[in-house]
């Protein structure tokens, strides 16, 4: 019989365009093809919305999904094999759904099964990605390394900005070419083609630790000839992951979450049956769920080495955090929260991705604190929609200079990207009242079932078509 885990019944029947993004079947496999988000509503195009009754605690345990960002590099980097791979824990997310289109393009056959991904890599028919799939999911270009190396030649459409920022990918280039390939970009198509047999090992210093850029070249580099030592490397848990996924498949790589990578490339790599680590983000949005609430939430699996600067920013507002079990992390409420300043950084500094859901919480802290966003030009765009919910934030630059005020109001607000949907729905969980979240679809790229979730710890958190609604829950405030 085949089961269907449906993660919400107000939702798929309220919304059928939601429908398919939120059937889960557990028993019927998922296959990929290039075409399969045409022949669907595109996330865009829904117009559903979240509604959150605020200040009720949350309780409980939840589980942390897979990585999205470890899962998209490593499913690129099945492309070096030529065999099949499986890959566990992967996240049910429309960034993933995405990326299997891609590959899907590239001739790989795909079967998903709840969170394990089969990988058919062995007839790669194609080394070009449509536009189209690429300008809809920017980590998509990371493939062009692995493909380069596999087939000697690649065309990749550039994938533009997003709404965090201009986004450029000169760092992923001038390392290819660093390796020998043969690069020319026309009409926004990167085409890059390995001059002689197999790209040459090089030394390679990135200006800027870029994440992308490190995944693109140590994939690149797997398969090539002799060494390459690629210096000022990003040091995040996802490149370790990569790392990890790629010397699983025969690949010799010494160095990964250090500043220096070593990789000796080897002729073959063969197929590997891969669990993809816990999702540091997603964990770390929990913990500020539950700082914001003042709830004890228990969070599992985690990596707690992986939230060390998170982690030390809640003690920095007042919050304690303990493990329980070394894969579990476990946040105890406090009423006293204290405003604190943070600079996001590359890894193991401040992260980019927590910076909105952060700022959430220190709305409501007291004092004054000052967020620095160093690492994307345009990722200050949710204060406009936490001001609207009654918080105080002015922006000058690059920082956003925060007066904790005593409570936020729900409102009706607009996502604007992924982590601004997440510290939306936080701030919605500490608001009084009803606060009405739009633009989901960023939410939906990387959050896998957040409000079933959030549900389940005891929020009151549902989604609806976007017409209005009667409010379903009373109210019942937790302070
Ligand atoms: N940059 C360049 N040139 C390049 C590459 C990057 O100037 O060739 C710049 C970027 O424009 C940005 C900075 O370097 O200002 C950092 O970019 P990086 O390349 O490190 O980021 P990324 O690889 O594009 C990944 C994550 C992001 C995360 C960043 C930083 C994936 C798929 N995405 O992006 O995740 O914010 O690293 O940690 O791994 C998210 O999940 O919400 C998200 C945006």
């Amino acid at each position: 019989m085949v089961k269907y885990r449906i993660s919400g019944t107000i939702e798929t029947k309220l919304n059928p365009n939601f429908y398919y993004l939120r059937l889960r079947p557990e028993d019927k496999p998922i296959t990929y093809s290039p075409s399969s988000t045409n022949a669907k509503p595109q996330p865009e195009e829904d117009n559903s919305v979240l509604e959150i009754y605020g200040k009720h605690s949350l309780k409980g345990q939840v589980k942390i999904s897979g990585a999205k960002n470890s899962a998209l590099a490593i499913m690129a980097g099945t492309l070096l094999c030529s065999e099949e791979c499986r890959l566990t824990n992967v996240p049910q997310l429309v960034d993933i759904q995405r990326m299997g289109q891609i590959l899907s393009a590239f001739g790989v056959k795909l079967q998903r099964q709840g969170e394990v991904l089969d990988l058919d890599t062995s007839n790669l028919h194609e080394s070009n990605a449509p536009y189209e799939l690429v300008s809809q999911l920017r980590a998509s270009f990371f493939v062009i390394g692995a493909v380069l190396a596999r087939l000697g030649t690649a065309r990749i459409p550039l994938p533009g900005g997003c709404a965090i920022g201009a986004r450029p990918v000169e760092l992923h280039v001038r390392g290819l070419q660093t390796l020998g390939a043969h690069v020319e970009i026309e009409h926004g198509v990167v085409h890059a083609v390995v001059k002689g047999d197999r790209l040459k090992g090089a030394k390679i210093y990135l200006d800027y630790p870029s994440v992308g850029a490190t995944e693109t070249l140590m994939m690149a580099a797997t398969l090539a000839d002799g060494e390459t030592i690629i210096d000022n490397a990003a040091q995040e848990p996802e490149v370790i992951d990569l790392a990890n996924f790629c010397l699983a498949m025969g690949a010799n790589i010494v160095g990964a979450g250090t500043k220096r990578i070593v990789i000796n490339g080897v002729p073959k790599l063969h197929a590997v049956d891969y669990a993809i680590i816990p999702d540091r983000i997603e964990a770390g949005t929990f913990l500020v769920a539950g700082a914001i609430t003042r709830s004890e939430i228990t969070i599992a699996p985690v990596i707690p080495e992986h939230l060390i600067a998170a982690i030390n920013k809640l003690q920095a507002i007042g919050v304690k955090v303990v493990s329980d079990t070394p894969d579990s992390l476990r946040v105890i409420p406090s009423y006293n929260l204290l405003g604190t300043d943070i600079e996001t950084q590359p890894y193991p500094g401040f992260p980019t991705d927590m910076q909105a859901q952060f700022m959430a919480l220190l709305t409501v802290s007291e004092g004054d604190s000052v967020v620095t966003e160093t690492v994307f030009e345009n990722r200050l765009r949710h204060v406009a929609e936490l001001n609207r919910m009654g918080a105080d934030i002015r922006v000058r630059g690059n920082n956003a200079i925060i007066r904790g005020v005593a409570h936020l109001s729900g409102a009706p607000v607009l996502a604007t990207d992924l982590r601004a949907s997440a510290a939306l729905v936080i701030a919605g969980l500490a608001a009084e009242g009803k606060t009405i979240i739009q633009g989901l679809h960023h939410l939906d790229r990387g959050y896998d079932n957040l409000e079933g979730k959030l549900r389940q710890l005891g929020a009151k958190i549902q989604r609806t078509s976007g017409e209005v609604v009667q409010p379903v829950f009373t109210p019942t405030p937790y302070s």
